[in-house]
């Protein structure tokens, strides 16, 4: 099927994949992923730690792609947890991803969630990406809110690394995750604040793909996708980043337009 993103205003630098189920969409997204990797020497991949590109990551795992010289770049961190706790993100990419392909944690990049919550570790870790060349490629989910990152409904589009506030439903959905036991972490309360890149952060990748599977996502995949570019939908912003790949299966597309 071909989608119709022309309503979007940014059509000509947004592909839209859409598979027939979760499992295609890894598939997809652990291919272009393996591709983008092959094509640098020391690329940074950005990556997201939701449910929705889990399977991804077990697909990279599973086919064994080369992780020489690969640098991994957290979107965000719970702020309060012990650095060895499972439910952490940084804890979650080390054991799903970095520990099975052989990736150092030197070469595990997180944003700061230490005792010093002023700017400056902020600042430090957007010097961190800087340094690195900046990040290749950028995994994204997409809450139930709109959110990128931790970037919740509200964030201005220029926001740059910083400590956020969750919002209710964002706590809400990471807590059910859990007692789904889709996240195979021990239950608990989820942090109230996190470190997060900024959704200005994000655009400066050098490519972004979007992973949304299954029903719940397809309001708010329509809405970002066609709806005004408003920082009260984050994932709206994406539009404005010249080289985006939105990677969806029927369910979560369902709204959105087909012409053929
Ligand atoms: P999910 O989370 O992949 O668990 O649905 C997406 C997100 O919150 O960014």
């Amino acid at each position: 099927m071909i989608y119709d993103l022309r309503l979007s205003r940014a059509h000509d630098n947004l592909r839209l994949v859409v598979g027939a189920g979760a499992e295609e969409c890894a598939s997809i997204a652990a291919s272009e992923i393996e591709t983008a990797l092959g094509e640098r020497t020391n690329p940074v991949l950005g990556v997201a730690t939701g449910a929705t590109p889990r399977r991804t990551y077990e697909l990279l795992v599973e086919r064994g792609v080369s992780s020489d010289g690969v640098h991994l770049v957290l979107l965000d961190e719970y702020i309060g947890l012990a650095p060895c706790d499972r439910r952490g993100f940084a804890a979650t990419i080390r054991r799903r991803l970095a520990e099975p392909l052989g990736i150092p944690p030197d070469r595990i990049h997180v944003p700061p969630v230490g005792r010093d919550q002023s700017h400056e570790p902020c600042e430090a870790f957007e010097r961190e990406l800087r340094d690195l060349g900046g990040v290749d490629l950028q995994v994204l989910g997409i809450g139930q809110n709109g959110h990128i990152a931790f970037n919740e409904p509200g964030s201005p589009l220029d926001s740059r690394t910083r400590v956020v506030r969750l919002s209710r439903l964002t706590r809400e959905n990471n807590r059910s995750l859990r007692e789904a036991g889709g996240n195979d972490d021990r239950a608990g309360e989820v942090p109230e604040r996190a470190c997060t890149q900024g959704i200005a952060t994000i655009l400066e990748a050098r490519r972004l793909m979007l992973l949304a599977t299954g029903e719940r996502k397809a309001g708010i995949l329509a809405d970002a996708m066609l709806g005004p570019i408003d920082p009260e939908v984050p994932a709206s912003a994406i539009r404005l980043h010249p080289d985006v790949t939105v990677i969806a299966d029927v369910d979560a597309a369902r709204l959105l337009p087909v012409i053929a």
